[in-house]
Formats: structure tokens, C-alpha cells, sequence
């Protein structure tokens, strides 16, 4: 099929590719002409495991191109909308200005029959408004098809879903027919592979996503509560998890306690949600997503606080190690990170922060050029403290006698639970989990 991807960040980028890897010939679009710049030379603007590979692949076949010419979506019979919903400024509400530019932007070039479908997460309602403009202006339908892909597993989420949802326009008591057999021919290979598909209506869709992002968020927060009591009688969150998740029905999978989750999803999502079930005057059904997020940011000042304990009360020209700043491994992504929050807030404190990260430094550096850069060997090197915030296995491998000949001081708090705590005990650290004795 011939596809145009619209915005090329992390999630168009990944889906464009994905999409010429899967046989169609497709365009990416976005207004960022320095990202397009790399993209057409095949290098991906971000750190995704995989993404190389099948950029290169696809551009060795010819059926992948980029452009910054929304005119470059012409002629293709279906428009993805990948552009980000970031959080409003000053609001917990979702900003859906790129969205709507790139459906107003899209108009022009659209036929009658083509399908446009947003893969954007938006509030409810979202859809069912577009779908009405750009019928009445172009004669083409929507639908809306939601993405559940994780960055650092991003290529594989896509090419291999664990599950499709189309939410498409209802045609008196039916859905939209047409709108899913081409969403099926798109995804030919995973509908053949008996990969499960929920087809439903715009609403519907869109709920399914902000509440997926909901639950994971809240399962995190809720081990993350566990925690904090567990710190006040002395119990261990990581064996209380281990015990919880053997029951099937609760699972062990996002029951890790430690910093906390951060990225360009759960927290915005999680606010956009509240911000939307106020709208609706539901805001009491999703209030417990505040204190998702309250337990959540607790968890920063949670590590911010042992540290400032450990260094005897005050950080004020002390020197700090702290590791990672990515929100989490396998990514370069600091958006609403956990780990850069601490880092930043420790250098407020008047802290001499040094933070090492396998890919996030860049992102980082141009966001707080006020922390010090460096190498794993340099950040720890004459530290006071050493803080661990992002389980980059690097982090995880790191041998506490070798460690502990560059640190000034052997203590370690381990942000993500995964140090284990003998081990550097024995070799002399002072070592501090989350809701671990
Ligand atoms: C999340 C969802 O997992 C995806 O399904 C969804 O498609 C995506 O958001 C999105 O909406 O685009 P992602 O943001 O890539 O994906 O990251 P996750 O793997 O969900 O991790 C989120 C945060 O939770 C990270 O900061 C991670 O460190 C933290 N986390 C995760 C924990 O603190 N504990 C856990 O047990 C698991």
C-alpha cells in the first residue's frame, strides 16, 4: 500500500520504517527538516535498538522516503497521524495543536476514499471531531488506531503487536467495513499471524490507550506505595514483589519499585486523563491518578532525600555521582525522566553533580548544561555518593570492588533495585534501596 507517515519522532519514525519493512511504500513527513535531513540518510535521530537496521534495509529497497513537504502524502491511500500530544504548559491537559496542524495540513492533499488514522494518543473525542472536518472537507474517513509500542522495544512492538485496535466510524449500527479491511491489509502479516484485534468505535479506541497507560502507571505506583511502608517497618518491596506477582492474576511485570516512571507517555498521559474526566464531569472516576502521579514524584524526592541523609545533612559543594539520566535503558529519552529530575535537583541543592549515561547525554546536556558530563570511570571517580537512577545494564553489571577504588566515599543508593545488596556490603559501600531494609 502506498502510506504517509505524519511526524517522524519517536513514534512515526519507528512506524514509517516499520511500515516499508512490511512491504508498503510509505513517506514520512515532518516539519523538522534537520530530523528529515538524517532520517533520508538513514540515520535515526534517536537511540531505538533495531531502527538502523531496518532504516537501512528500507532504504536499499526504495519504498522508503522523507520529506518536509506535507504535499509528499498526496496519492497515498492511507495517512498515519504520529505526532506528539506533549502536556500543556501550566495545564494537565494534552495539547492537541500538532495534531490538529497536521490534519488541517493533510486536507488539501487528501482524495475521496483514503483513510486517515491517528495513532497520536488524544483525549476521548478527539477522533470523533476530526473525523467530521476532514470528512466534510475531503471526503476521505478516519480511523483511529492506538500504538502500545515501548520505546527501546519499539521495532519489535511494531512489527509484531501484541494486540491491533481500530476504532472506526460507525455507519448507523455498524462500523466503518471498509475502514477495516484497509487497516487489515496494513497489518496483513500480524492479522494472518492471529495476533488478537479489537475492532470498535473512535471512543472506545482511544479510552483503550490512555487507559493501558493508566493501569501501568498505577501498578507502578501501587508497588511504589508498598515501598514506603515497607522503608518504615524495615520490610523488603522487592521480595514483597516477587510474592505478589507469583499470583497469576496479579503478575510480577511492572511491580519494580524504585524511582518511578517518567518518560513522554504515563505521566502526561496520566494527567491528560484527569484533565479530560474533569472536562466530561467524571474527574472523580480517574482521581486516583493524582495520587498515581503524587506517589510517583514522591519517589525522586524519596532519593534526593537519602542522599542529602547520607552526606550528613547538606549536599552544598558535595560530590555526586549520579547514574543515568535516560528515563529508563535502552533509550535516549529524557522527557519527564526520573533520573535527570534527581540529578538536577541535587545540583539545586548546591551539589557537585557528575552524571554518566550510555545515549541520553546529549538530550540531557541540552536541556541542564549546568551538570557535569562524563564517563562512567569519571562520573564515579572521587565521588562522596554514588546514586543509581536508570538500570542501564552497564549500571547493573558494575563490580563494587573495582567501584570502589575510584569513590572518595562507598555509598551507594540504588534507584532501581538491582544492585544486590551483599554483594556491595561486602565490599566495604554503605548500600541503600527503595523499601529495602
Ligand atoms: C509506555 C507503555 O508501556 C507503552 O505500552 C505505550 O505504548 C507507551 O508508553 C506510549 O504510550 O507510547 P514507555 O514510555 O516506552 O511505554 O515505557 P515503559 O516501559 O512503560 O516504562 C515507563 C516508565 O516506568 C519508565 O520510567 C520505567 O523505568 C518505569 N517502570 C516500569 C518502573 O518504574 N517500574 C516498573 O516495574 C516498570
Amino acid at each position: 500500500m502506498k502510506i504517509s507517515v505524519i511526524g517522524c519522532g519517536y513514534l512515526g519514525a519507528v512506524h514509517a520504517a516499520a511500515m516499508a519493512e512490511l512491504g508498503h511504500e510509505v513517506v514520512g513527513i515532518d516539519v523538522d527538516a534537520a530530523r528529515i535531513a538524517q532520517l533520508s540518510a538513514g540515520e535515526p535521530p534517536f537511540f531505538e535498538p533495531g531502527l538502523p537496521e531496518i532504516l537501512a534495509a528500507a532504504g536499499a529497497t526504495g519504498r522508503l522516503s522523507f520529506s518536509t513537504d506535507i504535499g509528499a502524502a498526496a496519492g497515498c491511500a492511507l495517512h498515519f497521524i504520529a505526532v506528539g500530544t506533549p502536556q500543556l504548559r501550566g495545564s494537565y491537559a494534552a495539547d492537541l495543536s500538532f495534531v490538529d496542524a497536521a490534519v488541517e495540513d493533510l486536507l488539501p492533499h487528501l482524495a475521496e476514499g483514503d483513510l486517515v488514522v491517528g495513532k497520536s494518543t488524544v483525549p476521548v473525542g478527539t477522533a470523533a471531531r476530526l473525523a467530521e472536518r476532514i470528512e466534510a472537507a475531503s471526503g476521505a474517513t478516519l480511523a483511529w488506531n492506538p500504538e502500545f509500542l515501548r520505546e527501546g522495544y519499539a521495532v519489535k512492538d511494531t512489527i509484531e503487536p501484541d494486540r491491533l485496535v481500530y476504532g472506526v466510524r460507525r455507519v448507523g449500527d455498524a462500523l466503518d467495513a471498509r475502514a477495516v479491511g484497509l487497516l487489515d491489509e496494513v497489518y496483513a502479516r500480524a492479522v494472518g499471524a492471529g495476533v488478537p484485534r479489537v475492532v470498535t468505535d473512535y471512543q472506545t479506541a482511544e479510552l483503550v490507550k490512555v487507559s493501558a497507560n493508566a493501569f501501568l502507571a498505577t501498578k507502578i505506583s501501587f508497588i511504589n506505595a508498598m515501598a514506603e511502608i515497607a522503608e518504615e517497618v524495615g520490610a523488603d518491596v522487592t521480595q514483597l514483589a516477587d510474592a505478589i506477582g507469583h499470583d497469576s492474576r496479579i503478575g510480577r511485570r511492572f511491580l519494580n519499585a524504585g524511582a518511578g516512571f517518567g518518560g513522554g507517555c504515563l505521566p502526561k498521559d496520566i494527567r491528560a486523563f484527569v484533565a479530560r474526566a474533569e472536562e466530561l464531569g467524571r474527574g472523580e472516576s480517574v482521581a486516583f491518578l493524582k495520587e498515581v502521579d503524587a506517589i510517583n514524584l514522591r519517589r525522586r524526592q524519596r532519593i534526593v532525600d537519602l542522599v542529602v541523609e547520607h552526606l550528613g545533612g547538606s549536599v552544598h559543594r558535595r560530590r555526586v555521582a549520579v547514574l543515568g539520566v535516560t528515563f529508563k535503558p535502552y533509550s535516549d529519552d529524557v522527557r519527564d525522566s526520573p533520573a535527570l529530575d534527581v540529578a538536577v535537583q541535587l545540583r539545586g541543592l548546591g551539589a557537585k553533580v557528575a552524571v554518566t549515561d550510555p545515549q541520553g547525554m546529549a538530550n540531557a546536556r541540552a536541556r541542564h548544561p549546568q551538570l557535569k558530563y562524563r564517563g562512567l570511570e569519571g562520573a564515579l571517580r572521587e565521588a562522596e555518593i554514588v546514586v543509581l537512577v536508570t538500570e542501564w545494564p552497564e549500571f547493573r553489571a558494575l563490580d563494587p570492588v573495582v567501584a570502589g577504588q575510584l569513590v572518595a566515599e562507598r555509598i551507594i543508593i540504588d534507584g532501581r533495585n538491582v544492585l544486590e545488596p551483599a554483594a556491595w556490603r561486602a565490599a566495604g559501600w554503605v548500600y541503600r534501596g527503595m523499601g529495602r531494609p
